[in-house]
């Protein structure tokens, strides 16, 4: 099982990032959860001080340009992929070499986009499962039933991440669940570690209904 956590940062200057509220709690609890039912597990982990769950392999990264890299690398060799990093979708155009200094008046940042990760693996899916997540504001269903379908995913775990127990820096999450074949489940507020077991037995599910078939 592939799981990616946490944000990443996309670098300005030798001390400055683009960065998010994103903590890595959620992805955490999935490779912790995996590997407690046995899976072989890498973690590919946005900058987070959280600690390494027992019997995971875990990858750091920093931007969404080397979180792709290590995404891709692994890709092949994995069952499922649960995509639970917050990543950048811009970066800077440059890095400056030097601390940025001050003047007076404003500071335009140009940015370029960054890989959508999670569509590339849409693209070249073979045997894979593939979960993604969708952090939300507003209009939480259309949002995360487009980016399901536009990404290829198997299911998709949306919150609304301005709900104040659900989404980024807490313990617990709120969440609907939507499939590819057009179902759609409502999930109570609930701890993180608990929903990471929801989100295992679903893709437990798809792995025994494809053995079976
Ligand atoms: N994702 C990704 N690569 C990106 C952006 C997002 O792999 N560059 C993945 C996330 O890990 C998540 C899913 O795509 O599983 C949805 O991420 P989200 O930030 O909710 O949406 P975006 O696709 O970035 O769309 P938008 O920012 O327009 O809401």
């Amino acid at each position: 099982i592939l799981v990616t956590a946490a944000g990443t940062e996309e670098p300005l200057d030798p001390v400055r990032y683009l960065g998010n509220r994103s903590t890595g709690r959620m992805g955490f609890a999935v490779a912790a959860e995996a590997a407690r039912r046995g899976a072989q597990v890498v973690l590919i982990a946005g900058p987070t001080h959280l600690v390494t769950p027992a019997g995971v392999r875990r990858v750091d990264v920093r931007s969404a340009r080397d979180m792709y890299a290590a995404v891709c690398a692994a890709y092949d060799g994995v069952d499922a992929v649960i995509k639970a990093a917050a990543v950048a979708d811009y970066r800077p155009v440059e890095t400056a070499a030097h601390k940025i200094k001050k003047s007076d008046g404003e500071l335009t940042l140009a940015l370029t986009r960054n890989p959508d990760i999670l569509y590339e693996l849409g693209q070249k899916k073979r045997h894979q499962i593939l979960v993604g997540f969708a952090a939300e504001t507003q209009n939480v269903a259309d949002y995360a039933r487009g980016k399901l379908a536009t990404k290829n995913l198997d299911f998709i775990v949306a919150n609304n991440v301005a709900e104040k127990d659900a989404g980024f820096g807490v313990s617990t999450n709120h969440v609907q669940i939507f499939y590819a074949d057009g179902r759609a489940e409502d999930h109570p507020l609930m701890p993180k570690a608990k929903l990471a077991g929801v989100i295992l037995d679903r893709v437990e599910a798809i792995l025994k209904q494809r053995t079976v078939t």
